[in-house]
């Protein structure tokens, strides 16, 4: 089972399309994918038809155990079927909010989903985890349980200390954990037209340059087109120019190489 997390702490990058999109994909490839909803907002229970507000069990049922010091439990009983064969949910609800309220005040909720995932192990080929942009419990859960962070990064409004900010925190788990991994900057709604997009992605090769993806995620109407129908971008527009860019990081993600030796992060 591998296990990925779509994060970054901006808003708007594309992280909740990234999940969709890459879920989409390896559904498509006939994988048995879950997709983990750790937004309060739950765009991608949303993007799913699965509306936050309406869900009355999820994600956050697992943390709500753990702050009230019960043992940690089998997250099955909460994932959902979505109308793709294959491709499951474990939904955001609302009160997922309030994790990140409590959770200052109550020790050891780092590792609620890892413990969750690990009752999981073997039942799902892929766990794709969408965050929410802020560095707090629940990123740094997803941090914890992943075992490579894809991180979308938007070249127009690069934020280069947020970015390094959770670099150093996936750095701190990972030292933790003592098992290394790794991560994947993936350069997102990029606009080949505009000076800003070019230079963004120059000064991210001239930083980053192993962990950078060489591809782009375009700007592509489609995707929001995709998500308004509730449907992953290769399921909607197979051809569109998002779609092809997908397939290609999907292509780059699944090289073996990239998760059977994972590089060293180095703080
Ligand atoms: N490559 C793209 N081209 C055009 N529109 C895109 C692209 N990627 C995402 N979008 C659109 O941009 C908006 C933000 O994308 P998305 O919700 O995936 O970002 P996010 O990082 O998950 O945001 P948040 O931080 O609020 O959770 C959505 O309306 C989405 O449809
Ligand atoms: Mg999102």
């Amino acid at each position: 089972m591998r296990v990925w997390a779509i994060s970054n702490q901006k808003g708007g990058v594309g992280k909740t399309t990234t999940v969709a999109s890459l879920a989409g994909l390896l559904q498509g490839q006939g994988a048995k994918v879950l997709m983990v909803d750790l937004d309060p907002h739950g765009s991608l229970s949303s993007y799913f038809e699965m509306n936050a507000e309406d869900v009355e069990y999820g994600v956050y049922d697992l943390f709500q155990k753990a702050m009230t010091h019960q043992p940690c439990e089998d997250p099955g009983k909460y994932i959902r079927a979505t109308a793709f064969e294959n491709l499951f949910l474990l939904p955001a609800v609302m009160a997922l909010a309030t994790v990140e309220r409590q959770a200052g005040t109550i020790e050891g909720l780092g590792l609620v989903l890892q413990k969750a995932l690990e009752h999981l192990h073997g039942e799902f080929d892929y766990v794709l985890i969408d965050t929410p942009p802020m560095l707090g419990v629940l990123m740094v859960n997803a941090l914890a349980a992943c075992d490579r962070l894809i991180v979308p990064v938007m070249a127009e409004y690069l934020s280069l200390q947020g970015l390094e900010r959770m670099l150093r925190t996936l750095a701190m788990i990972s030292r933790s954990r003592k098992r290394p991994f790794d991560y994947t900057i993936v350069p997102s709604l990029f606009d080949r037209r505009t000076r800003v997009s070019a230079d963004s992605l120059r000064l991210l090769q001239e930083r980053y340059g192993g962990f950078l993806w060489a591809g782009v995620i375009p700007v592509d109407t489609k995707l929001r087109e995709a998500s308004e129908a509730h449907l992953p971008i290769s399921h909607y527009q197979p051809n569109s120019r998002a779609a092809i860019a997908y397939e290609q990081l999907l292509e780059f993600l699944l090289e073996p190489g990239m998760t059977n030796e994972p590089q060293a992060l180095s703080a």
